[in-house]
């Protein structure tokens, strides 16, 4: 098969890795892919939310299969356009994936399915919001109703921050028109886990369990990011939490889209509180989430391709998938800055090196070659350091051991990565 994989992350880079180790993989294109995915794929510069031009080249090179990896082309509607051309390809259409673009379709979604989350109200008016805070009081949590790139959520401990949080959004237009509309949330107190499911419109198939960090700074300190590290498998996950998630949250909203009738393809990736009253939704994403996806695809055995394809052609029943037992976790690399502003074209040194370390694997997010040959980095995210381990600590320990390789002072990353899990295991 020719294969067309959208993005230029780290999730993408881990795609197009496993995806290349396929023996059904003819020809790998990435659109506009990076330096690391140049390496298992022949990078396209077209934009991934250049619809018209992702169609012009899924023609040109006959491709029979795409993966879209972030959400943003999901929710322009680049898989209808797939569909309508009779081309297979795996995520959802822009129905199916307001279950990321809204939250408030979701939180509609829940409240008619019994899918359990906290309790909510949605305002477009200031002072209705900030009598609600008012009522409800402290700690409060605050989201931007439309996509946000990861920062429209202020998890407030004081009735103040969170009327401040919701005059930004609503008056100041911190977040444009995403942020027109926000939502009021009762915080929910717990541990965090991230459960991933590939889902082909009926049936969801369950993943492994995976942690990001979205804090920029140790400590679980600084403002939030995309995600700052990740590992799986996530400590808290038991085999009775998995069967519960499955039944009342994936599940029941695959089930749910297809009542619906937006039926669900693609990777349901639910971000979950596991509380006294068991576990709740906090988001969906609608895509693998990173660098969730870079660990994930570092301990599936399984072919990932025939995976995709079965959810593409609905035959994910009964389909299963092998992982290897070990911890994988991985370490962001980012340019000195980030989230907020940040330089680019730095040079970066030594990649290669670190990469060539056993059970150990960079993945590229940011990253440019320029003609000289020099690796620049040229995003705020730039590199995912990831290593396999039979422990937590053992995976973290290879993982740094091999950030340290990596010559780029214009860069930084947290040097505790999985630091709870971690301390679980020392006990
Ligand atoms: P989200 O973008 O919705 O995943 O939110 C970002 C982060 O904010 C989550 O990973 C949680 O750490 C936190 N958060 C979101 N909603 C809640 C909530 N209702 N209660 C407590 N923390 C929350
Ligand atoms: N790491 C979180 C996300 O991809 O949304």
């Amino acid at each position: 098969m020719e294969i067309l994989v959208i993005g230029s992350g780290g999730r993408e880079h881990a795609l197009c890795w496993a995806l290349s180790g396929s023996p059904l993989c003819g020809t790998l294109y990435c659109a506009p892919g990076n330096a690391g995915i140049a390496a298992v794929a022949e990078c396209v510069e077209i934009d991934a939310e250049d619809l018209d031009g992702v169609m012009t080249l899924v023609t040109a090179k006959k491709i029979d299969f795409v993966v879209v990896g972030p959400e943003a082309p999901l929710v322009l509607g680049l898989v209808d356009r797939l569909n309508s051309a009779g081309v297979k390809c795996f995520g959802p259409t822009a129905a199916a994936a307001q279950l990321e673009g809204s939250k408030s379709f979701t939180k509609q979604l829940c409240a008619k399915y019994d899918i359990p989350t906290g309790a909510y109200k949605r305002f477009t008016d200031v002072a209705e919001a900030t009598a609600y805070i008012y009522e409800k009081g402290a700690p409060i949590v605050v989201k931007a109703d439309g996509l946000a790139a990861g920062k429209g959520v202020t998890v407030a401990m004081s009735i103040e921050e969170a009327v401040a949080a919701a005059e930004a959004a609503l008056v100041g237009g911190r977040f444009g028109a995403a942020g027109a509309s926000i939502i009021v949330e009762e915080f929910l107190a717990g541990e965090e886990l991230s459960v991933f499911a590939i889902c082909d419109g009926e049936n969801a198939l369950m993943l492994a369990s995976a942690q990001d960090h979205k804090a920029a700074f140790d400590g679980d300190k600084g403002p939030n990011t995309g995600g700052m590290g990740a590992y799986s498998p996530a400590p808290v996950m038991t085999d009775s939490l998995a069967v519960i998630i499955e039944e009342t949250i994936v599940q029941r909203t695959v089930t749910a889209m297809k009542a619906e009738g937006m039926p669900f393809t693609g990777v349901l990736f639910a971000g979950l509180m596991i509380t006294d009253n068991g576990p709740q939704l906090i988001e969906f994403n609608v895509r693998f989430g990173d660098p969730e996806c870079q660990v994930l695809m570092m301990r599936l055995k399984s072919d990932l391709l025939s995976a995709l394809v079965a959810a593409a052609d609905e035959e994910l029943k009964d389909f299963d998938l092998r992982w290897h037992d070990q911890t994988a976790l991985s370490v962001v690399l980012a340019a000195n800055g980030y989230p907020e502003s940040y330089e680019k074209g730095t040079e970066i040194c030594k990649v290669d090196d670190a990469d060539g370390l056993a059970n150990t694997k960079v993945f590229h997010a940011g990253t440019a070659r320029v003609e000289t040959g020099e690796l620049q980095a040229v995003g705020g995210r730039v590199l995912n350091v990831t290593a396999l381990g039979d422990s937590v600590t053992e995976a973290q320990k290879r993982a740094y051991e091999a950030v340290d390789i990596i010559d780029w002072p214009d860069g930084f990353c947290r040097r505790d990565i999985g630091w709870r899990a971690v301390a679980r295991e020392e006990g």
